[in-house]
């Protein structure tokens, strides 16, 4: 059981300042606005305990020294409220600082689990802290301990594996990189881990999140600018399974699902986020028996629970029903990312009806102000400008392209053409996606869902193969439409870019501009090696045994690099599947009945690196 975060002084120090707060400064510690929403003053005036970026909320200069001087103009209008509570900010830096230009963008969670390797996750969790402290943002909601069960989900990188002690092990891996030297070191910051509880376990085609009648005037949705794409996505699959609901029984989320909390809180988290889905037909962000009973109760959970976006406004039609049914279950804050001031003024009529009790308000507070005495931030609520060196830095995308070569894992090599030899024959790559930055990176880049070019800085993997393999031995047809044949292809394939329930989908077969590519290059090139830029396996079991090699590279980020120091030998391939791969779209769930085309835990390794390369 975890012990209290604070020592006695300390939690006498929140005692006495919760006895000096007004209601209004209560509520307003509990309300967490989007930055694009929050009016000049409105920090100060209403004492808003938490600000946050969402998916893409950026600042008009999208640098770290824009990020830092938009955060810090929160930080500092807090400081003009009567009893100066420091504001805390909170961003998803869910692979690193990704909203920010510039920043390391690291393998998205699903690679990182199939380098099974804790201590390069808590090592990707320090250099991701610093950049974000580096910002003046002292809380990411990371890490996802999702446990994935049906791979048509959207959310699937974002889990670190199907087996809940590996998302244990990294989970607790990522809050100790965050915690750094100490959760007062001045560059720690608060993990967010979520979302509570069985995110991944929902049913296809049980979510509500979208309803076609009102897509125009979904504001959150409206964030993701997919245009009349939408509609086709939707047509897809999108939002089919994200956000839905978990018909499953209590062993299984306690025995799959629940495990990463337990541990990831016994590691000193300090903030849990709801999830939007719901268990047995009734949504987390109301469910008191697993946010007070089980979380708060059975795991001894000290901090604070924060909803997801918007997530209250799920529970009912009556926005002040949804204000006390989430409270009272045990919400503590709320990111209402627009109408913040509506949520105010409903839990204060709330609480003056007695139909939230000013306790509950109270422990509420309690918990938000313990994260932020944890923190420091009341003897230091700014990080240190210096820091601003390190966002992007050498060192942190040298521990990238490590990170993404431990995540590479090949799951087919016929006749050892892997590795390939730097100094061998010509080399043919092919597919648009070979040279698409925002390709590798995936969603929650830059912007909310990702997307595709150069949107930030960073190495493609073509760039990557002719560094390693001189330009002069490199060809490189988008299209695979070349005019003589080579002895090694290699092909590269991506999924489009995606984030949350848009990239729920019903069929996880290759598209057919990827499917053309593939076939042209088969017949130019003696041996095809197939590279998979995915969120999740992918249907491929009619294509492959065409293909000789297949390495799946999920998202790996702004360091291609990586994907070429293993390709060609420098490093070895030693990744291991975090999931099953699915023989078929009948697959996409979960079950011990099922024959996956590839276990979880395979990989195969390569002959010892090519030395003298
Ligand atoms: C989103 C996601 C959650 C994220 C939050 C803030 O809808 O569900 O993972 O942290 O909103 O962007």
């Amino acid at each position: 059981m975890p012990q209290h975060p604070l020592t006695f002084d300390q939690q006498q120090f929140v005692e006495e300042l919760l006895g000096r707060m007004t209601l209004d400064e209560k509520i307003g510690q509990m309300t967490q606005p989007e930055k694009n929403s929050v009016k000049p003053g409105d920090v100060a005036r209403l004492a808003l305990g938490s600000v946050l970026s969402g998916g893409g909320g950026n600042p008009e200069e999208n640098t770290p020294r824009g990020w830092r001087a938009m955060v810090t103009r929160f930080i500092d209008e807090a400081q003009q409220s009567r009893l100066r509570i420091p504001l805390l900010y909170g961003v998803d830096a869910v692979h690193g600082h990704n909203n920010v230009v510039g920043a390391t963008i690291f393998p998205h969670n699903i690679g990182l689990g199939a380098t099974r390797d804790a201590d390069l996750v808590r090592r990707v969790g320090r250099a991701t802290a610093l950049e974000v402290a580096a910002t003046n943002v002292r809380w990411s909601f990371a890490p996802a301990v999702s446990v994935p069960q049906d791979v048509r989900w959207g959310r699937t990188y974002e889990g670190y594996s199907q087996d809940p002690n590996v998302v244990s092990e990294l989970a607790v891996a990522l809050v100790r990189g965050f915690e750094g030297d100490g959760w007062n070191s001045g560059t720690s910051v608060l993990p967010s881990v979520k979302h509570f509880v069985a995110d991944a376990a929902t049913t296809w085609g049980t979510s509500r999140r979208v309803d076609r009648a009102t897509l125009d005037v979904d504001r959150t949705l409206a964030i993701a600018q997919m245009g009349q794409d939408f509609v086709e996505l939707i047509d897809l699959g999108a939002w089919q399974i994200d956000q839905g609901d978990a018909d499953i029984d209590e062993e299984t989320l306690r025995e799959v699902h629940l495990p990463p909390y337990r541990a990831a809180i016994e590691a000193g988290a300090l903030n849990v986020m709801a999830s939007y889905s719901s268990w047995r037909g009734l949504k987390l962000h109301g469910h008191r028996f697993l946010l007070t009973d089980v979380l708060k109760g059975e795991l001894n959970f000290q901090g604070f629970v924060v909803s997801d976006w918007a997530g209250i406004d799920q529970l009912s039609a009556d926005y002040d029903a949804c204000v006390a049914q989430s409270i009272n279950a045990g919400v503590d804050m709320v990111m209402v990312p627009f109408d913040y001031e509506r949520f105010i003024t409903s839990l204060k009529r709330a609480v003056q009806a007695g139909q939230v009790e000013e306790a509950r308000v109270d422990d509420a507070v309690r918990r938000i102000l313990t994260a932020k005495v944890a923190l420091g931030l009341f003897e230091r609520p700014h990080t240190d400008e210096g820091l601003l060196n390190v966002v992007g830095c050498a060192a942190h995308r040298e521990l990238a392209r490590e990170a993404v070569r431990k995540s590479l894992v090949l799951l087919k090599n016929e006749g050892d053409v892997l590795p390939l030899d730097p100094a061998g024959e010509d080399i043919l790559v092919a597919g648009a996606d070979a040279d698409d930055l925002g390709a590798q990176c995936g969603g929650w880049t830059i912007s909310w869902m990702g997307g595709r070019g150069a949107t930030t800085s960073g190495t493609t993997l073509l760039e990557a193969i002719r560094a390693t393999a001189g330009h002069d031995r490199v060809f490189y047809s988008a299209n695979g439409d070349v005019t003589r044949d080579y002895r090694v292809g290699v092909v590269v394939v991506a999924e489009e870019p995606y984030a949350e329930g848009m990239g729920d989908r019903a069929d996880l077969g290759l598209r057919p501009e990827h499917l053309d590519v593939i076939e042209r290059v088969r017949a130019r090139c003696e041996r095809l090696v197939v590279v998979l830029l995915s969120g999740r396996p992918l249907v491929i079991t009619e294509q492959l045994q065409a293909w000789d090699a297949l390495v799946a590279a999920w998202l790996p980020g702004t360091e291609g690099q990586g994907v070429a120091d293993v390709l060609f030998g420098l490093a070895p391939f030693s990744g291991r599947l975090s999931l099953d791969w699915l023989r078929s779209a009948h697959d996409s769930r979960r079950t011990d009945a099922m024959t996956p085309l590839f276990r979880m835990g395979e990989g195969l390794t390569s002959r010892e690196p090519v030395t003298g390369a």
